[in-house]
């Protein structure tokens, strides 16, 4: 964690960020949802306070929350009432040990330059046939907000490179205007992809 300004703002604001008002991105949910087996094993990355954890087991799911922040991961804990992993994106290594990997809304904090490594390592980590959803913000440069969180902002071709070259077929990127924590305007893209 040391040294990473975006992993330090949620270490720092975990109860405030926990605290705020959210709701599950319930059209992107049914979309990843509708492709998986019953009961399917699901990572979810950057879970933040264990909504869409929630609200995946709650629809079945055999889910494994995650969150690089141990203060992020303790308030999803209190929520969810089991463990969750202490999981850093560039720490992720399994393979071949889940049917989808949902990422909403936190590798948006991964360094541009270490995307396609990230990419790579939720690829391996997937089932044949295994689906990925993940939401990143576009538009502008990287660089960071007022928090001090880092955001790498790709553009929809940019991101859909990157995806194809970590190997995942049938790339879906959506372009949405909406709203963040910030309270700044946002262009918003979900992606939903599968591997082979
Ligand atoms: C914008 S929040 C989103 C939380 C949740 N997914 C949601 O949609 O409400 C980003 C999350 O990513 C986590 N995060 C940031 N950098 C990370 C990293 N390098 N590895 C794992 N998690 C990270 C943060 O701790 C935070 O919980």
């Amino acid at each position: 964690m040391t040294g990473d300004p975006s992993l330090h703002f949620y270490e720092g604001n975990a109860a405030l960020y926990a605290a705020r008002d959210r709701r599950v991105p319930e059209h992107q949910m049914t979309r990843f949802v509708e492709r998986l087996p019953v009961a399917a094993r699901i990572l979810e990355l950057g879970c933040g306070a264990g909504g869409d954890s929630e609200a995946l087991l709650q629809l079945g799911f055999d889910v494994t929350p995650s969150d690089g922040s141990a203060a992020m991961a303790s308030q999803a804990e209190r929520r969810l009432g089991r463990p969750v992993l202490v999981l850093p994106f560039q720490e992720l290594a399994y393979e071949a040990e889940f049917d989808g990997i949902w990422a909403n809304a936190c590798l948006l904090h991964v360094p541009k330059g270490n995307l396609a490594d990230v990419l790579a390592r939720i690829a391996k980590a997937l089932r044949p046939h295994g689906r990925f959803y993940a939401s990143f913000k576009t538009g502008g440069t990287q660089g960071t907000d007022r928090f001090g969180r880092y955001y790498n902002r790709p553009t929809r071709d940019e991101l859909a490179e990157l995806c194809e070259a970590a190997g995942f077929v049938g790339v879906d990127i959506e372009t949405v205007s909406g709203g963040a924590f910030d309270g700044e305007p946002t262009t918003w893209l979900y992606l939903h992809a599968g591997v082979a």
